[in-house]
């Protein structure tokens, strides 16, 4: 054999080595693989006989988050995506594969899920209603006059942080041969698991608290049994997958996951009380507060004090400039469009998650122009709090 050919060649597909299993799943980035004989490839291509093909039918190293990922939302299968609205477009279109191509979507949503819904889906016909995901008995109405393929709705809604009462709604979406679609990127499977609630597939931003250190941009789809199907040869066919180095990273964010969330949902809620005693703060929004307006709905889903780490609040008489000189103030507190990482950060919903709407849209939803969001992360709270309170001071 040549030397060029060596270089292609040398090294790679040796045989299995028996006798030991790394501790952690390796980085496999080969893109297909070598049977010893194509009898074998065949069954595993038929799917008779288990193994890996080709690198957008699976890959070792996502199918080991996958794995992970299906077992803590309790699904029957999962595919891990390029990022979260991956997540969000593969789950919505599998949710519409023999169903009414008719949508019945929570009215606050992510922004970017509002638009891939409106812009999107209704470009090529598939109808969206938007609804107040709070009120069960408007749910239940919107449902019966639209009979949709599918409910969308987010765990606890962004930037607001309202609860939908979700085991009601799946029983609403079911009775009507609809999926309940749920977006739990920020209460993650560790706070709630809505397949056992009644929802059909769960779609995350693992961009978020999953990987949770800011290096990864991914997503993450959970099917029952009835969906997963759909979910799979969607994935397979379009190929809008995790590529294994970020499934690497993911998968090791997750390992630490529980930890984080329970720091930052203690921090989360120190910071909401001391906001809501500061002069300069008109309101705080935090799933933790007794006076939530879900309260009671958060008190039946979620476990006692880990209901989140977002806090929103507003500034008092502040406009588009007072909140830009905030954020330009903080000198700890991370300025970003992110949520769920392990420092804390500030995003300005206005021109960031919600930018894609109009101003009167966003209005309309009580996303005012004062309205800051915190994502409260793992530092000591001391630290966090002291530089919210210089930044405020001069407010
Ligand atoms: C609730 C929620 N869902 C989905 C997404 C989209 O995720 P990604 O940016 O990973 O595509 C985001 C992003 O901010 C989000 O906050």
């Amino acid at each position: 054999m040549k030397p060029e050919t060596k270089t292609v060649h040398w090294g790679d597909r040796r045989k299995k080595t028996a006798g030991y299993t790394p501790v952690t799943t390796p980085i496999y980035t080969a893109s297909t693989y070598l049977y010893d004989n194509v009898e074998q490839l065949d069954r595993v291509l038929g799917r008779e006989e288990e193994g890996e093909s080709y690198g957008r039918y699976g890959n070792p190293t996502r199918a080991a988050l996958e794995e992970l990922m299906r077992e803590l939302e309790g699904g029957a299968g999962a595919e891990a995506t390029s990022s979260g609205m991956a997540a969000l477009n593969l789950a919505t279109m599998a949710a519409l594969v023999d169903r009414p191509k008719r949508i019945l979507a929570a009215d606050a949503l992510y922004g970017s899920t509002t638009n891939m819904l409106v812009s999107i889906f209704g470009s090529i016909g598939v109808e969206t209603s938007f609804v107040d995901i709070c009120d069960a008995a408007a749910v239940e109405a919107a449902v019966a006059e639209l009979t949709p393929g599918a409910v969308v709705m987010e765990t606890v809604s962004n930037p607001l942080l309202r609860v939908g009462e979700m085991d009601k709604i799946a029983a609403i979406a079911r009775a009507a041969g609809a999926v309940l679609i749920v977006d739990n990127t920020f209460a993650t499977p560790l706070l709630l698991r809505p397949l056992e609630l009644g929802a059909g597939i769960v779609a995350h931003s693992a961009t978020k608290y999953l990987a949770g250190h800011g290096d990864v941009i991914g997503g993450i789809v959970v099917a029952d049994q009835d969906n997963i199907e759909a979910v799979r040869t969607l994935a397979r066919t379009l190929g809008p997958l995790m590529s294994p180095f970020d499934s690497y990273l993911t998968m090791r964010g997750i390992k630490t996951v529980a930890l984080r969330i329970e720091r930052q949902c203690g921090n989360a809620c120190k910071v909401a009380s001391w906001l809501a005693s500061h002069p300069a703060v008109e309101r705080v929004y935090f799933t933790g507060d007794p006076g939530h307006p879900d309260a009671a709905t958060i008190a039946r889903l979620f476990p006692k004090n880990l209901t989140g780490a977002m806090v929103s609040f507003e500034i008092k008489n502040a406009g588009r400039d007072e909140v830009f000189a905030f954020l330009d103030r903080l000198k700890l507190i991370v300025r970003g469009t992110s949520l769920g990482d392990l420092h804390t950060m500030a995003a300005y919903p206005a021109i960031a998650s919600h930018r894609e709407l109009s101003p009167k849209h966003r209005q309309r939803l009580g996303i005012n122009d004062n309205l800051i969001r915190l994502s409260i992360g793992i530092e000591a709270v001391e630290d966090i709090v002291e530089d919210l309170e210089q930044a405020l001071q001069l407010q």
